[in-house]
């Protein structure tokens, strides 16, 4: 299982990027707001730091087909390793139809059934994004999905990449990996918790004690 990081923040993608733990970057209109940029220059500036697939969705206000069309054409133009994000709506699935017509690359967001999943894999999509997160705060298990879309891309040989998005803790990325999703896009936060033990700390602890007992500082 690769690993994305979910974020418009650069400071956190080249602190991940660093740590050499990430192929690629998913962004949602709510990060690139929360960011209060450009959605050109942000992105334009995460494609200088990460060599491989980057998500840009569509405005959230742009919900007919044509519109995806022509902003997906654009956001294609910023970069080869551009990803075309676009919701899970029949109107987003012809886009998805064109826009993979045209070599670009597409992500089917906004995921949260086995069925939708499906009809964005036959529509052409490089990637779908089932919500897990998003799903355990309405009660239903979001690994679940992950399961049976991970479970049926394989019997019917669906060549989609599942990402596993809206991933909120630690359990949630090793279940995504028991489950089969392709990838797990994760906030930097989630990243940073993965590293962490009480036991790696207190080792650490411990070794620095006994050096500087007989070393010194
Ligand atoms: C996926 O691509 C989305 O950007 C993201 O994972 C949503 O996560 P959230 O439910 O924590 O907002």
């Amino acid at each position: 299982m690769k690993f994305f990081i979910d974020t418009a923040k650069v400071e956190d993608i080249k602190k991940a990027n660093d740590m050499g733990v990430i192929s690629g970057v998913t962004t949602n209109p709510s990060l690139i707001a929360k960011e209060g940029r450009d959605f050109k220059e942000v992105i334009t500036e995460i494609t200088s730091i990460v060599d491989g697939p980057i998500s840009g969705e569509v405005k959230a206000t742009t919900t007919d087909a044509e519109g995806m069309i022509a902003e997906g054409r654009e956001i294609a133009k910023i970069h080869k390793n551009m990803v075309v994000k676009i919701p899970m709506t029949i109107e987003g699935l012809k886009a998805v139809k064109v826009l993979t017509s045209e070599g670009i690359k597409t992500n089917v967001t906004l995921i949260f059934s086995a069925t939708q999943a499906l009809l964005a894999a036959k529509a052409g999509a490089s990637y779908v994004s089932p919500f897990l997160g998003r799903l355990d705060d309405i009660s239903t298990p979001g690994i679940d999905l992950i399961r049976t879309i991970a479970e049926i891309f394989k019997i019917h040989g669906l060549k989609a990449e599942i990402i596993s998005a809206s991933v909120r803790n630690p359990i949630h990325v090793i279940d995504c990996a028991l489950a089969g999703a392709n990838i797990a896009t994760v906030p930097y936060s989630v990243i940073a918790q993965m590293t962490k033990h009480p036991l790696t700390q207190q080792g650490i602890e411990k070794f620095q004690a006994d050096y500087k007992a007989v070393f010194g500082e």
